[in-house]
């Protein structure tokens, strides 16, 4: 038993029992049998609505805040040193159990004193402090030591705000939580105050720490990558030590990304056992320790990365930290991945909680590279309205000098030889064919050959006299400069006042080096970390707010920014230059243990793919692409005599489904581990929930109940039902048509369905799945 459970004291009475021995047995069996039934047919309407709450309640007695919301509850409290220390962090308690007020530990011995055996919410550097610090700052006087200390908090509805202060000097710090009632996810933030009158220089802050129950049997998740080989999946017990998980390139990342997952026992089981989990939501450099110390005690805190950190602070100042999301499952990774699914698309997305379901896109990268023009593009975009496309996005290439990637980035005005009367012409011409149009755009960088940099050298990020190492030939603007901020925003917002765009993928093809930032005081150049990405989030919630109706998709050469911070202002992620449809079954199911299917762009390319010359089916490709939001950029040859692919209707029959169908709904599908992977294409792989339009759930895994209906929901929104029988081509709707972008549909066979070669198709998938090892085979791609 945990500490933690031995801390709760139940306050059960058993007298009530007592007094109804009397009743006689028959009597007393009859009543229960009754009771039973009664539970039995409430316990689920029960359990959804307390699915759906969430409560803070403060106890003024023991001074013990409970967080109740979904099935999870977290409690914390102020001990008698006046220190925020964790209580409880697991599944959701009942009523009847209290906790005791919270005392500090007493600490091991001289070397370990009770401030690091002491499970603290947020803890600063001071004191003795050896543990991963949530703050740690220097003051002017050279002082760096910072104690905090309970001063006063409020609650707000689902919203727990603590104020927290030095021992002596004027520096507060505001920790902030916010509990999500339906998925029991808890939002965490700090933000640091000086009131003092002199500035002080944060050297390293996180949102804070969480700690799990007291353990040694823990294992963690955790996603590393690179690129055009993204989201891999590791597994690694938690040992005593550190493990640190970070970017420190200025952005997001791919080697790691910011989302973990600790169970314990090292239960591989999808729908059962223990599971914590977290994701910061921060685009710039950022780090997470998971530390276990040598009393067993494992902790996770996470912010900024510290390295190369220096944040001053002036006086009445603060500072406010990412978001750090975390939450709890009792059903396993499985469970774990479906609440974060439902909480990106009910708390995160632009248009959460009713995000808007991805329409069939085209785009002219792979079909065209950097040779676009008006000529060609509207012989594709017809090609891509005959086969059901829904969005027709142009890709880089079309402004400025932009005929390879040496030159032209910066310039953000249409070229003219290529495009001569505007972008007009071919957008009257998609819009004609029925689809809308969308833009490829870089708008943090620049080339040395380019207009912006030669009159504006000074805008990248750079020390002065030093040399600037170019990635992809291109240099990094410093979008922390408000000048750069403005020019950023200006051409943006003209773009789209001056042309008629559905649609902007925003892609981000390097990482930082160099980053000083010679315009400001030395003191404050490392702000850099932090101001270029507000800025960044401020560019995308400016222009959200003045064109509500663009829709933005976040890329970074592939899957290197994708993260809770930039999903709030993007409705989609492109996961990996990768478009191998093989490489890419495991890429999205890494994908998925933290992020919702529902945003994963997922294109059918052309056979063999540039990435790796691998050759597959065309039906092993839309397979794979189905698992996402399809998309298609090939060079849409083939006959295209098939408009519409279909499936048949979910029947009871679901073992036989293969595993990418489940995906294209809220949660991810996937398999338990990496050996189990082949057993499990052929077994049952689903494990995820199916909501239906009568908002019944269920899972896949149980065939028997799963309903006949062709009714279902993706992304928490209505499908429509799609015909089961080949030929008819009524009653498409949004999966219908997502499935329509059967491009070389010629290739299947005149008139052929999907539905009609779903079993062999999936016989296809299987043995080939059987016969290649999972790695990764990428060659070097052209363009790098
Ligand atoms: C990045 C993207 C690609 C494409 C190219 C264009 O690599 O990931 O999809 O847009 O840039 O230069």
């Amino acid at each position: 038993m945990s500490d933690w459970t031995r801390a709760i004291t139940r306050g059960r009475n058993d007298n009530a029992l007592r007094c109804k021995a009397t009743v006689s047995e028959a009597s007393l069996r009859l009543t229960a049998l009754v009771w039973m039934v009664l539970i039995g047919l409430l316990a689920p309407g029960l359990g959804l609505a307390q699915s759906n709450e969430s409560s803070i309640r403060f106890d003024k007695e023991t001074h013990v805040f409970r967080i109740d919301a979904a099935a999870m509850s977290y409690v914390l409290g102020i001990n008698e040193k006046k220190q925020v220390q964790t209580l409880y962090w697991g599944k959701r308690l009942s009523m009847a159990d209290t906790f005791a007020a919270p005392h500090s530990d007493p600490g091991s011995s001289s070397f370990d004193p009770s401030i690091n055996t002491t499970r603290q919410e947020f803890v600063a550097w001071g004191g003795g402090l050896y543990v991963e610090p949530d703050l740690k700052v220097t003051f002017p006087d050279g002082n760096r030591d910072l104690v905090l200390q309970y001063a006063s908090h409020t609650i707000d509805g689902a919203r727990l705000t603590l104020l927290l202060k030095d021992i002596s000097r004027e520096v507060y710090v505001e920790l902030q939580y916010e509990a999500d009632g339906t998925t029991g996810i808890l939002r965490r933030s700090a933000q640091v105050q000086n009131r003092t009158t002199s500035p002080l220089t944060i050297e390293q802050v996180a949102s804070g720490t969480w700690n799990l129950p007291r353990g040694t049997n823990y294992r963690l998740r955790y996603l590393t990558g690179r690129w055009a080989g993204e989201w891999n999946l590791h597994e690694q017990w938690i040992q005593p030590g550190k493990t640190i998980l970070e970017s420190r390139r200025g952005s997001t990342g791919d080697q790691n990304n910011p989302w973990f997952a600790i169970d314990r026992n090292g239960s591989n089981d999808q729908d059962s056992g223990d599971v914590w989990f977290g994701a910061l939501g921060w685009s710039g450099s950022w780090q997470m320790s998971i530390e276990q110390d040598q009393l067993q005690q494992v902790r996770v805190t996470g912010g900024p990365n510290s390295f190369d950190f220096g944040y001053r602070l002036a006086p009445g100042e603060h500072m406010q930290t990412p978001y750090f999301y975390a939450g709890y499952s009792h059903d396993g990774i499985g469970g774990a991945s479906r609440l974060l699914h439902r909480f990106e698309l009910s708390s995160i997305l632009p248009h959460a909680p009713n995000p808007k379901l991805r329409p069939v896109l085209y785009n002219s990268w792979e079909a065209t590279e950097f040779k676009v023009d008006v000529a060609g593009q509207e012989v594709l975009a017809e090609k891509a309205a005959s086969i059901g496309v829904e969005r027709f996005v142009v890709d880089d290439g079309w402004f400025g000098q932009r005929a390879t990637d040496r030159a032209g980035l910066g310039d953000w005005y249409v070229n003219p030889v290529k495009f001569p009367h505007g972008l007009k012409p071919l957008i009257d011409k998609v819009h004609s064919l029925g689809m809308d149009f969308g833009l490829w755009v870089e708008p943090e960088m620049v080339n040395p050959d380019s207009d912006l940099y030669r009159k504006h050298p000074d805008w990248v990020l750079n020390f002065t006299g030093r040399p600037r190492s170019e990635g992809r030939n291109q240099l990094m603007l410093n979008l922390a400069r408000p000048d750069v901020r403005e020019y950023v925003y200006q051409f943006l917002d003209k773009l789209l006042n001056e042309n008629d765009i559905a649609f902007l993928k925003w892609d981000y093809n390097r990482n930082w080096s160099e980053p000083g930032w010679p315009a400001v005081a030395p003191e404050d150049q490392k702000k850099v970390y932090i101001t270029y990405m507000q800025n960044l989030y401020s560019i995308l919630e400016e222009l959200r707010a003045k064109h509500p109706a663009v829709e933005i998709e976040s890329c970074s050469g592939g899957g290197s920014r994708v993260d809770l911070g930039i999903m709030r202002y993007t409705d989609e992620v492109w996961p990996s230059d990768n478009t191998d449809a093989f490489d890419r079954l495991l890429m999205q199911d890494g994908f998925t243990y933290a992020y919702a299917p529902g945003v994963m762009m997922a294109w059918v390319t052309d056979s063999p793919t540039w990435v790796n010359q691998r050759t597959l089916s065309l039906e092993y490709r839309f397979l794979s692409s189905m698992q996402g939001s399809l998309g298609n950029r090939n060079s849409i040859g083939g006959s295209a005599s098939c408009h519409y692919v279909r499936l048949p209707a979910l029947q009871s029959d679901a073992l036989s489904l293969p595993a990418y169908l489940p995906s294209w709904i809220e949660a991810g599908c996937r398999v338990p581990d990496r050996s189990a992977r082949r057993q499990a294409l052929v077994r049952h792989p689903c494990r995820c929930e199916w909501h239906l339009l009568d908002a019944a759930r269920c899972r896949c895994g149980s065939a028997r109940r799963l309903p006949r209906r062709r009714l279902y929901v993706r992304d928490g929104r209505a499908l429509e039902r799609f015909s089961s029988g080949c030929g008819a081509t009524e009653a498409l709707g949004p999966v219908g048509r997502s499935m329509a972008a059967g491009a070389s549909c010629g290739d299947l066979g005149s008139a052929m369905c999907l539905a009609s070669w779903y079993p062999l198709l999936y016989r296809k998938v299987l043995k080939y799945s059987q016969q290649k090892a999972y790695g990764r085979t990428s060659t070097q791609p052209r363009w790098r």
